[in-house]
């Protein structure tokens, strides 16, 4: 007969854990050492059988135990994973997350506190509500009560703040900039919204004078919808300037601060975000420039009222009588049920690391990316798209066209030497370095530089280097 296997929680939970986390820490570690590299070599060809036979078979009859399971499937997954940790795995908004906020997040997972009921999470409902309400605050220091829910990301938080949006005033015509995210235009599908107008950005922001002749020229409620960090460039719109449009036509603003939002937290940097409280809503996501294990989503408001319309009543969780008695009531705070306390690891990384704990990794990956800016101009055969303004860089090999651009990156995704990034602007194909690992060192980027041209000059001489690498299954599609 099989064991009855033993629980994570109690006071017995923990003494069950930590042989098992010896065994997971080990796999994490040999796996890595197996890949050597920010990703495994080899491409699809190579990662999916080898996944597969270490997982095979998926569901056996008999177990095979808990340390055996642990280490075949962890060690191949870290063996297979790209990994943020490494300084060469820029590509995206793919955060390398900090070990403290991991450990948090395994403590999440031990408690399992669900967050639609006071009854399965007493303390996790007032720490998430203590710090959605001061995480707003930041954003909105001038208003009585701010207010934030907690979402899976910045997809979810854009999607609530058209939802808040229509719920205020009907069906609502979204304005935005050609660089706005693409959750923006989802979540105007999948609440039957017309869909978004899209308003010129040359040079990755929107444009004001753009912007003033579509609200002149529409007559229905708007919400506009600015970015604070823009997925292909990281480039902050000019939101005061939006703001101020906002208001002389009586137009709702949304800013996607995903990205940039934690810039606030830096005072060398959160000017950058000038005008950001004057937003009817926020998104934040922690599980980019916060260095979270996803999900750490946000979607901040300036008063608390204004999430009202997400207010639900199911009496088997939150009965009136419970309520009336004092038990708070948090399913309201979100469209999820069952939810995770992602409070946590948030709260212990601020409490751990402080403001200026924070300020300073915000700073550093800042410096990183300028760095990485300084090295493309200094380097002969690399053209620099612009100098960041958060952490994202463009560069291209000089002369390349566009085709040469996406070998490159598949090549060396191919090879498992880097992962970058690719992003289609000024009618051009760039190599994408999302900078966010506050531990790279300008021998990290001269190294990257290095790989960049050796493929290069690899492809303009012998094009059949790259045999091998796929061709077809790209997109120019922002993360
Ligand atoms: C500007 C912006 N907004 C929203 C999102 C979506 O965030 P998530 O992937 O957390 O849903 C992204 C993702 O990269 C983004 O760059």
């Amino acid at each position: 007969m099989p064991t009855t296997p033993p629980l994570a929680g109690g006071v017995t939970g923990p003494a069950a854990l930590r042989p098992l986390l010896d065994t997971v820490l080990a796999a994490l570690h040999d796996g890595a050492a197996l890949r050597d590299g920010p990703l495994p070599a080899g491409g699809p060809g190579i990662v999916a059988p080898r996944t597969r036979a270490a997982a095979h078979p998926l569901i056996p009859d008999h177990g095979t135990g808990p340390h055996h399971a642990l280490t075949t499937l962890v060690t191949a997954l870290a063996a297979g994973a790209a990994d943020p940790a490494h300084p060469h795995c820029t590509a995206h908004l793919h955060t390398p997350p900090l070990a403290l906020a991991a450990a948090a997040d395994l403590a999440a997972s031990a408690l399992n506190p669900s967050m639609d009921s006071w009854d399965q999470a007493p303390a996790a409902s007032a720490l998430e509500a203590d710090l959605t309400a001061a995480l707003a605050a930041e954003i909105y220091p001038h208003t009585p009560s701010p207010d934030a829910v907690i979402t899976t990301g910045g997809t979810e938080a854009n999607q609530l703040a058209l939802l808040l949006a229509r719920e205020r005033h009907g069906p609502v015509q979204t304005i935005c900039g050609a660089n706005a995210h693409h959750s923006i235009a989802r979540a105007a599908w999948l609440l039957g919204l017309p869909e978004p107008v899209t308003v010129p950005a040359p040079r990755g922001t929107l444009d004001p004078t753009a912007l003033d002749a579509a609200l002149t020229e529409l007559h229905r409620p708007h919400l506009v919808v600015a970015t604070a960090g823009t997925t292909d460039t990281g480039a902050i719109d000019p939101l005061d300037t939006i703001a101020d449009l906002c208001a002389a036509h009586g137009a709702e603003l949304h800013i996607d601060a995903a990205y940039g939002g934690p810039l606030l937290l830096s005072p060398t940097h959160r000017t950058l975000l000038h005008g950001l409280h004057r937003a009817h809503s926020v998104t934040l996501d922690l599980h980019k420039l916060g260095w979270q294990p996803a999900s750490a989503g946000l979607l901040a408001v300036p008063d608390h009222h204004h999430l009202a319309p997400l207010h639900h009543h199911a009496p088997y969780l939150n009965a009136d009588d419970d309520t009336e008695a004092g038990l708070p009531d948090l399913l309201g705070r979100s469209l999820r049920t069952t939810r995770r306390p992602d409070a946590l690891k948030i709260a212990v990384t601020l409490h751990a690391l402080g403001r200026d704990g924070l300020a300073d990794l915000i700073d550093r990956t800042l410096a990183t990316a300028h760095h990485l800016a300084d090295l493309i101009t200094a380097t002969p055969g690399l053209d620099l798209y612009d100098h960041p303004t958060i952490s994202t860089v463009l560069f291209r090999p000089t002369g390349a066209d566009d085709h040469t651009v996406a070998a490159i990156r598949r090549t060396l995704l191919h090879r498992g030497h880097a992962v970058l990034g690719r992003a289609h602007t000024a009618d051009r194909l760039w190599l994408k370095a999302t900078l966010l690992n506050p531990h790279t060192t300008p021998q990290d980027l001269q190294a990257l530089l290095d790989l960049v041209t050796h493929a290069t000059t690899e492809l303009l001489t012998h094009p059949a280097a790259t045999t091998g690498a796929p061709h077809s299954t790209e997109s120019d599609t922002p993360r």
